[in-house]
C-alpha cells in the first residue's frame, strides 16, 4: 500500500521552474532517500509534503486523500538543526507530542495520565540513550545528542511518514555513523514509513530501501527545472559474512 503518492508534481517560483513533472509512489515501511546536489529542490519537495509548501502543480495523496493545507501530526520531521524546542528540557522536548495529542483528546494533562506519560517519555530516551540527559537543554547537548533528541521527539507523536531533511550533515563522521545505526533501528523497530533527502549519496544508499536521485538537466537547457533521473531498490544487506560461511 502507498502511504504517500506524488502525482505529476511541479514546483515554480517566480517563473522559475525548480521541480517538474514528480511521480513518487511510497509504500508503507519503506525507507526512500532522495539524493541530489545542492538547490536542486530536495526541501521544497519535502516542504510540500509538510504542507508548509504547495505544488504549483500536480497533486499530493497521503493514504489516498489530498493533502490538507496545513502541517499535521500525521507528518514528523527532523531538520539539520533546531527541530527541538530550546526553552524546554530534553524530557520536556519528549513529553510535549503527548501533552499536545493529550490536550487535543480530553483538554488536560494530569495526574496518571501524565505519569505515564513520563514513563513513555523516559523509555523513548532510555532508547535513543538520552536518558541521563533528561534534566538538560537542548544547548548543554552535542550536535548527535541534539539530533537523537529530534528523531525521539518526532517518533513520540506516532507519525504515518517521518520526513527527514539532511539530518545528519552537520555532524562529524563518528557521530554520523552512530545515529545510522541508530535510526535503521528506530526505523526497523517502528515500521514507520520515512522519506530522507541527503546530498550524501553513500548515507542515502546505506540508510534506504529506495534511492531517489533528483537532477538538474545540463546546464544547456536553462529553463527545465530538476527531475527524477534515478529511482533505484536498494537490496537488504546479507547479515551472514561470506568468511563465516567458509569456516562452516
Ligand atoms: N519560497 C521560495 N521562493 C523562491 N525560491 C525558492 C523558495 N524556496 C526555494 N527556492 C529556490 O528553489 C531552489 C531549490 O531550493 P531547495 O529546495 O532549498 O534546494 P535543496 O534543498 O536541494 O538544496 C533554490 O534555487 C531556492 O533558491
Ligand atoms: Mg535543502
Amino acid at each position: 500500500m502507498n502511504v504517500i503518492e506524488v502525482k505529476d508534481v511541479w514546483q515554480i517560483y517566480d517563473n522559475r521552474i525548480v521541480l517538474e513533472r514528480l511521480n513518487i509512489n511510497i509504500a508503507e515501511g519503506s525507507f526512500v532517500s532522495i539524493v541530489g546536489p545542492s538547490g536542486c529542490g530536495k526541501t521544497t519537495l519535502l516542504r510540500m509534503l509538510m504542507s508548509e509548501e504547495h505544488a504549483s502543480r500536480g497533486s499530493i495523496l497521503l493514504d489516498g486523500k489530498p493533502l490538507s493545507r496545513e502541517p499535521t501530526v500525521d507528518r514528523g520531521v527532523v531538520f539539520q538543526r533546531y527541530s527541538v524546542f530550546p526553552h524546554l528540557t530534553v524530557l520536556g522536548n519528549i513529553l510535549l507530542p503527548l501533552e499536545l495529542r493529550s490536550s487535543r483528546v480530553c483538554g488536560k494533562f494530569f495526574g496518571a495520565r501524565r505519569r505515564s506519560a513520563i514513563e513513555d517519555a523516559r523509555t523513548m530516551l532510555e532508547h535513543v540513550g538520552l536518558r541521563a540527559a533528561a534534566p538538560l537543554y537542548p544547548a548543554q547537548l552535542s550536535g548527535g545528542m541534539q539530533q537523537r533528541l529530534a528523531l525521539a521527539q518526532a517518533l513520540m507523536a506516532k507519525p504515518r511518514v517521518l520526513l527527514l531533511d539532511e539530518p545528519f550533515s552537520a555532524l562529524d563522521p563518528g557521530t554520523r555513523a552512530d545515529i545510522h545505526v541508530l535510526t535503521k533501528r528506530l526505523w526497523e523497530e517502528t515500521k514507520m514509513t520515512i522519506v530522507m533527502v541527503t546530498h550524501d549519496i553513500s548515507e542515502a544508499f546505506r540508510l534506504g530501501t529506495r534511492v531517489i536521485v533528483l537532477e538538474r538537466p545540463s546546464p544547456d537547457e536553462p529553463g527545465k527545472g530538476a527531475r527524477i533521473t534515478h529511482d533505484i531498490p536498494v537490496r537488504a544487506r546479507q547479515t551472514a559474512t561470506p568468511d563465516k560461511l567458509k569456516i562452516a
